[in-house]
């Protein structure tokens, strides 16, 4: 285990993660715990901007092999600058989306093979692996339903197909099955709230929060 927890979220778009974080982030804070709450692609201003090229929508077709050197690019500075000295100094760092999301996006849905993206993962992640993932598992049409109510535009990959969706959750299924200690099932549909109350209940259980 890293000197603080790695926490992550993984879901499909509208899945409600973010929600999640932020719910986990205000009972952190209540109780105390020193942590630290980002995202990828994103962290830090470059890697926010990597996170601007990869969302917005382009004429240019951007090629899955392009897209996963720019998730990578984005993830190698982020766990350099943020994650790796916060989890030194004893803060917790809870984190919208990883590297599963490279396997469920770039390996399951746009097809590249798992062992570059696994080798690109590593390289990346400079060997970081989360201590827990929570996945919240949403049917991809009721997540394209809660991304249309949003009123914003959607962005290059929300703008997918549903079949490109359907591959990411599979994708996600298929980790789940890999990694049963790690990757913690929620089911998303369900409200907030309650959602909320199994992620309290897993990280009390294993973390002790
Ligand atoms: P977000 O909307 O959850 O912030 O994530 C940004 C988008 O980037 C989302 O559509 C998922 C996608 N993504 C990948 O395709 N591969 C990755 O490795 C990561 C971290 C995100």
């Amino acid at each position: 285990m890293s000197p603080a927890p790695f926490v992550t979220f993984e879901g499909i778009e509208g899945s409600g993660k973010t929600t999640q974080v932020r719910l986990l982030s205000d009972y952190l804070t209540k109780r105390g715990i020193s942590h630290r709450v980002t995202r990828e692609p994103g962290g830090t201003p470059l890697a926010d901007e990597i996170r601007s090229l990869l969302l917005s929508r382009r004429e240019e077709f951007v090629f899955p092999e392009t897209e996963l050197l720019l998730y990578e690019a984005a993830r190698a500075q982020h766990v350099r600058a943020v994650i790796l000295p916060a989890l030194s100094s004893g803060q917790a760092v809870l984190c919208d989306r990883f590297y599963d999301a490279t396997v469920a996006y770039q390996e399951s849905a746009r097809g590249l093979d798992g062992e570059s993206v696994d080798r690109f993962n590593a390289f990346a992640s400079g060997g970081l692996s989360p201590d827990l993932t929570f996945y919240l598992d949403v049917d991809p049409e009721e997540g394209y339903l809660r991304i249309r109510g949003r009123g914003t535009r959607p962005d290059r990959i929300e703008s997918e197909k549903m079949e490109f969706h359907r591959k990411v959750r599979e994708g996600y299924l298929s980790l789940l099955e890999r990694h049963p200690g790690r990757i913690v099932r929620i089911e998303g549909s369900h409200p907030a709230d309650d959602v909320f109350r199994r992620v309290c209940e897993t990280v009390s259980a294993r973390l002790g929060w």
